[in-house]
């Protein structure tokens, strides 16, 4: 039986990974905090994002911008006028429900980026009423940014926004970095940061939530060039396949999936080459963390469904128990947003292009990833509820795991043993993320160090004290094998490096 989401959830605060926020005063919907071993997780994700696109290339630098910002921004982004879903509120207890939702709960059907006259046809052709059985008002629009005010007195000119998208944070510092860092275009921007959503119907757990976190990057290009530039085609970009779904297959009764290369479907010219270039780093950017390239697909959007900044958008989804979904956004934003910030700012945004001797306003290609769905796609690939051993084994990238290494005294009733085994500790901890244990069987230890996701559990046992040596065990494969203290670390970096763990030592029956 496949993981439920609600399972996920279960298991995520039973292990600290996320609580519901304020569980003691009945939580808040749509908003979560991450324990301890989330945060974890959560952070080798950042690590692992910002090492791939910020610190391994030489064309993208990084920012950190405020998440309340001059109201302007919002209104020159379109953000005030356009960011909307579309609600529906059941006519006698006033509850609101995001329309394309109920609509895809009671009929089947995909709904998303239905016009809202669409979907109130699909409301009163099929007579749907609230999930309280009460009749529904005609569909509204209502703007998903939250408010707040700034400054002691509450006024219409007091009003701000917790941002909606990191995005605007770079586009506002867009020159200064650009000058600062002394940019030539092609060139990207990269920040990490929440972002706050006033979301109609928050759902599925951290899927869809209130409060969450995106790693966003803009890539700046002359609008007129959208080729690969010597430092794009010098990152590797292989000929790798991916299951797409197009726009004209979303419009058919069975949509076919297809087998293609990000060149396919600029061949078709459904994009440039640069942002398939951008498609592919970052569904590799999942591959390479554990994600099977199988629950994964690229779907192009539909021109109704296209964000009001939007040429082209390719979303990657993952094939989450509740279906295909959204974890990824690829956008070619054109010129819109410097566009627009030129005109209410009243300012000169423009670059001069060494080629052309001109100023230009740079296009933009902007690969945006979700922490949150991040993590939540990690964890589902990564469960395995192991009948043979009789416990969950959370097979996460090593690159992702909470802790690397678990250090077990054998018993805790020698002071010897502890003492080795406490040196052992000291020793790794200075290297890799290390949890000690001394409770319960050593077979216990084993299975909450697998449903922490450690990857390597070291046990000091009587032998130690005579040999010197300790024995390490596998996560994925129980395997246990014998290794000299003085070579622990050389060999535990070689096993999280993906070294045959075998190899590495006397194997050992377990
Ligand atoms: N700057 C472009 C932008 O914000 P988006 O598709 O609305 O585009 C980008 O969001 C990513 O942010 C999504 O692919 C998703 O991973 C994440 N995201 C968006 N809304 C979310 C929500 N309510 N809860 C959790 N993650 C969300």
């Amino acid at each position: 039986m496949p993981l439920t989401i609600e399972e996920l959830a279960t298991f995520c605060k039973k292990k600290g990974i996320v609580f519901p926020t304020a569980e003691i005063y009945n939580s808040l919907s749509g908003f979560f905090d991450y324990g301890p071993l989330g945060v974890e997780i959560k952070n080798n994700i950042k690590k692992s994002w910002w090492n791939t696109f910020v610190h391994q290339r030489d064309d993208v630098v990084g920012i950190d911008g405020a998440i309340i910002t001059n109201p302007k921004v919002w209104k020159a982004s379109g953000h005030v006028d356009n960011f909307e879903d579309i609600l529906v509120e059941d006519t006698k207890t006033q509850e609101r429900f995001r329309a394309d939702h109920l609509v895809e709960d009671a009929l089947k059907i995909e709904a998303h980026g239905l016009k809202a006259e669409d979907l109130w046809k699909l409301i009163q052709q099929n007579n749907l009423k609230s999930p309280k059985g009460n009749p529904l008002s005609p569909p509204k629009q209502f703007n998903l940014m939250f408010n707040t005010n700034i400054g002691p007195i509450q006024s219409d000119t007091s009003r701000a926004y917790m941002r909606p998208e990191t995005a605007q944070s770079i586009f506002i510092n867009f020159k200064l970095v650009q000058e600062s860092s002394r940019l030539k275009l092609p060139f990207g921007i990269a920040q990490i940061g929440k972002a706050f959503r006033n979301e109609i119907s928050p759902r599925d757990f951290l899927f869809r939530s209130r409060e969450f976190e995106q790693m966003e990057l803009e890539f700046f290009v002359d609008p007129k060039d959208k080729t690969l530039s010597s430092q794009t085609s010098k990152h590797k970009q292989d000929k790798i396949k991916f299951q797409f779904l197009s726009r004209e297959e979303q419009a058919k009764k069975s949509p076919k999936i297809e087998q293609v290369t990000a060149d396919d479907i600029v061949k078709q010219k459904k994009l440039s080459p640069l942002h398939g270039y951008w498609l592919v780093e970052a569904f590799q950017w999942y591959t390479n963390l554990g994600i099977n390239p199988k629950n994964l697909r690229i779907r192009e959007h539909t021109k109704d469904e296209l964000s009001h900044y939007s040429g082209a958008t390719f979303d990657i989804e993952y094939n989450f128990p509740f279906g295909w979904k959204e974890i990824h956004g690829s956008a070619d934003r054109g010129t819109f947003d410097l566009t627009q910030h030129e005109k209410i700012a009243n300012t000169k945004l423009r670059v001069f292009n060494e080629e052309t001797k001109e100023h230009i306003l740079p296009g933009v290609i902007e690969p945006s990833w979700g922490v949150d769905r991040a993590l939540l796609a990690f964890l589902f690939e990564a469960y395995d509820n192991d009948q043979k051993r009789g416990n969950i084994v959370l097979k996460l990238h090593q690159k992702l795991v909470p802790m690397q290494i678990g250090i077990f005294p054998l018993v805790k009733n020698k002071p010897e043993l502890l003492k080795k085994a406490e040196d052992v500790f000291q020793s790794l901890r200075t290297a890799f993320t290390t949890q000690w244990d001394e409770s319960g069987s050593v077979g216990r230890r084993y299975a909450r160090a697998d449903e922490q996701g450690i990857p390597v559990c070291c046990t000091v046992d009587f032998e130690s004290l005579d040999d010197n040596c300790v024995t390490l065990r596998h996560r994925d494969t129980t395997k246990q094998i014998r290794v000299p203290i003085k070579q622990l670390h050389e060999i535990i970096f070689k096993i999280l490096h993906g070294e045959q763990f075998e190899k590495l030592g006397k194997v050992v029956s377990s």
